[in-house]
Formats: structure tokens, C-alpha cells, sequence
């Protein structure tokens, strides 16, 4: 064993081509590995984010290339500078979305999120701005669904809606008269509310018994959207046209839609730690290794060649470096043919073969002249007509 180190690490020093070959294949082999790990780390570990294989067809989709990037970090030169802009029409505010993360307006900027908690501005995905106030549509998110054949986004968490935000309000406003303590809780919690005063108690409920009931805080009713993708072949088309399709009359739900070729499977790239060309690499790699290393020990035990001898093959491999070699020589003395000619003479149609001996030349300009004969022939021939 220690032998076939010993010659191991004789034959690779004696390589430094095939170790710096082989250890390319394994540094982009990690290089590639960290890379897509880092940018699995945000969603599971399989699963790329922002990704989805259809369950019926097992076709892939990528949504990546519809996220805006942060025009702070952003690699191209001219980055956005705006997340996607879609008109309300008749709602009389327009929105803003991202997809794949948070929109890159800066919210605290806006004067903060309504209903929100500071700690998730960053992390909004789709807002509108009414009356100078910023209302969230939903925390951002990376994890696309199937529903049937329908590809679809969802983000949940946005600003309260629907009576939780008219009871915010009233908490604002009156806050003293309302601080009695509710003795029939527990039912009131299990009803939907049905009106003012119900909705004024429940918000105390809310207020006292946040602490030990945080659950309570979670059934507070949230903005949320809804994104369907459609796909978009046409390769004329914009990358992605946004519509919006509708609120909920509560405006607690807002659905899109998004024709975009991002909407059509694709190919996953990728997927892998490993791409194919690494996994190929890594199989030459250790083929030749083993070539190597087993010819090695063969010509050493078997044959008992020394040297460069034990090399496997080791006449072939010499005839084929010397093939080499003389193909360097021809082409670079061919090359010389465009320097000033120190023959003072050029071929009139020599091709390649040039000035000098080499191994492919003899053959090749014989052919010229052979072409040459057969054209001066030819243009007798017209004389003669
Ligand atoms: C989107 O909105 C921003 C400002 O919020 C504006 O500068 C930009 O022109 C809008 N883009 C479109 C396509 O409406
Ligand atoms: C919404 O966007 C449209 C253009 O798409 C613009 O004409 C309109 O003024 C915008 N509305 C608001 C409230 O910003
Ligand atoms: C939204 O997506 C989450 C997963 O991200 C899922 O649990 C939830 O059921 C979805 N809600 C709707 C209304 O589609």
C-alpha cells in the first residue's frame, strides 16, 4: 500500500498538468456545492428556492428570474429601481410586488408598515400606499404551490383587514372606556364577531390576554395575496405582465395574475451539488487516477520497469506527445509564413502546409499544386476555344 502512494505521488509530481487538472475539478466541484448550499439555505434543503416541480408532469419552474433584486446589491449595471408596479384601477391605489423576496422599497422610509411589526418591513412582498399610509399584502415568500395544474404564489401576514382593522382603530381611538375585563370570554371567543360591541370586547380580549394566549394574536384576519401564474412563450413579450384581478369585499384577499415566461416549465439547473460537467470531470478524473496509478503499479511488480518507464503505455503516450510536438512546430512555422518572408517567395494558393516540413504537408501540397495544374489546364483550354 504504502507503494502505491510512494508512486502515486511520484507520478502526479511528475504531472503537474493532471494535479492541476484534478484538483480544478474538485475546487469547482466545492465552489459549486457551497454556492448552491448558500443559496438553499434560505428554503429547504433539497428544494431550491423559489422553485417548484409540477407533481402531475414533474415539469420544473423557476421563479427566480422574476425577483428584483436590492438595487444596493445588485451584480448588472443598471438594476431596477422599483419593484413590479400594478394598477388598482378602481381601488385607487396601486400596488407593489416582488416575488421570490421582499420588494426593495424601503418601507420605513414610507413611514412603516400599518399593522406590522417593525422587525417584518424588510420582509413585505406586495404593499399599496393609500392616504400616505403603507398597507402590506403579505409577508414575502419563496415557496410557490401547486393547486391541480395552477401554479400559485401566496403571501399571508399583511396588514389587518376586514374588522380586526376597523376594531384597530377603535382601540386607538377609545382606548380608556373599553378597559373592563370581559367575564364571558371563552365564548365570545369562539363566535365570529357580529358587531361593534362584540368586536370592541374581543379587541380587549386581544389586549389582556396577549400574554398568555398568544394564539389569540395569530387569529388576528390578515391581508393576503394571491398570485397565479400563467405561462408566457411569446419571446417578444415583457418578463412578466402583472395584472390585478380583484379584492375580497372585506379587502382582505388581492389576487394577481402573472403572465411571464418565468410561468412555463423550464429546465432545472442546478439541481445537483454537483453539475453535470462536474460529475463528468470527477469520473475522468478518477479514471485517469486510476490508469495512473494502476499502470504504475503493473509496469513496477509485473514488468519491473523503472522510471519513466513504468509509466503506463509509456511508448504510446511518448508517441502521442511527440505527435504533439510536431503538430506546435507546423503550426507555429506556418504562422512565420504571415511575418516578412525571409525566402522572398510564397505560395500563390498554399494553404495551411506552408514554408516548412511537418508531418500533414506533403500531402496537402502536392493537392495545391495538383489544383493549380488542373486550373492552368482548364483556363488553356478556354484560350483555345
Ligand atoms: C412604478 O412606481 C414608481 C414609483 O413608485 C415609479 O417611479 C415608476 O415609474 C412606476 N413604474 C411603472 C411602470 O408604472
Ligand atoms: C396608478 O398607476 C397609474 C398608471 O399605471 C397612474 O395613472 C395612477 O395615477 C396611479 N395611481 C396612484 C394612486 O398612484
Ligand atoms: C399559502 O402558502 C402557505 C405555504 O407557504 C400554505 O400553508 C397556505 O395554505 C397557503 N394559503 C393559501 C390561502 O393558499
Amino acid at each position: 500500500m504504502r507503494l502505491l502512494y510512494h508512486s502515486l505521488a511520484f507520478y502526479l509530481t511528475l504531472h503537474p498538468t493532471l494535479t492541476a487538472a484534478a484538483t480544478s475539478t474538485t475546487t469547482t466541484s466545492t465552489a459549486t456545492h457551497s454556492a448552491s448550499s448558500t443559496s438553499h439555505a434560505s428554503a429547504s434543503a433539497t428544494v431550491q428556492a423559489c422553485t417548484i416541480r409540477s407533481p402531475n408532469t414533474h415539469a420544473f419552474f423557476d421563479l427566480n428570474s422574476l425577483h428584483i433584486p436590492d438595487p444596493a446589491s445588485a451584480k448588472t449595471k443598471h438594476p431596477r429601481p422599483n419593484s413590479w408596479n400594478v394598477s388598482g384601477y378602481d381601488l385607487g391605489y396601486n400596488f407593489t410586488v416582488n416575488f421570490c423576496g421582499a420588494v426593495i422599497e424601503d418601507l420605513s422610509d414610507k413611514g412603516g408598515v400599518v399593522g406590522v411589526e417593525k422587525n417584518l418591513w424588510n420582509d413585505v412582498g406586495a404593499y399599496y400606499e393609500q392616504g400616505g399610509k403603507v398597507y402590506s399584502l403579505g409577508q414575502a415568500s419563496s415557496a410557490p404551490v401547486f393547486r391541480g395544474r395552477k401554479l400559485v404564489m401566496n403571501y399571508t401576514d399583511g396588514s389587518p383587514c376586514g374588522a380586526d382593522a376597523m376594531k384597530r382603530e377603535h382601540v386607538i381611538e377609545d382606548l380608556g372606556p373599553r378597559e373592563i375585563i370581559d367575564p364571558d370570554k371563552d365564548k365570545k371567543k369562539n363566535k365570529p364577531s357580529k358587531g361593534h360591541e362584540d368586536d370592541d370586547d374581543d379587541e380587549d380580549d386581544d389586549r389582556d390576554g396577549r400574554k398568555d394566549e398568544p394564539k389569540k394574536g395569530a387569529a388576528l384576519q390578515r391581508k393576503s395575496t394571491i398570485i397565479s401564474f400563467l405561462c408566457d412563450k411569446d419571446p417578444l413579450a415583457p418578463l412578466l405582465t402583472l395584472s390585478f384581478i380583484g379584492a375580497s369585499p372585506d379587502q382582505c384577499t388581492y389576487v394577481f395574475e402573472a403572465r411571464s415566461s418565468a410561468g412555463c416549465s423550464g429546465i432545472e439547473v442546478a439541481k445537483q451539488t454537483l453539475s453535470p460537467s462536474g460529475v463528468f470531470g470527477v469520473i475522468v478524473g478518477i479514471a485517469i487516477l486510476v490508469y495512473i496509478v494502476g499502470g504504475c503499479v503493473y509496469s513496477r511488480m509485473v514488468l519491473h520497469q523503472r522510471g519513466w518507464q513504468q509509466l503506463p503505455n509509456y511508448a504510446l503516450w511518448k508517441g502521442v506527445f511527440g505527435f504533439f510536438k510536431d503538430l506546435v512546430i507546423i503550426l507555429t512555422s506556418s504562422c512565420t509564413r504571415f511575418f516578412p518572408s525571409r525566402r522572398g517567395y510564397t505560395r500563390v494558393n498554399g494553404g495551411l502546409g506552408g514554408n516548412s516540413g511537418g508531418i500533414g504537408r506533403n500531402g496537402r501540397g502536392r493537392g495545391d499544386s495538383d489544383a493549380e495544374n488542373r486550373l492552368i489546364d482548364e483556363l488553356n483550354e478556354e484560350w483555345d476555344d
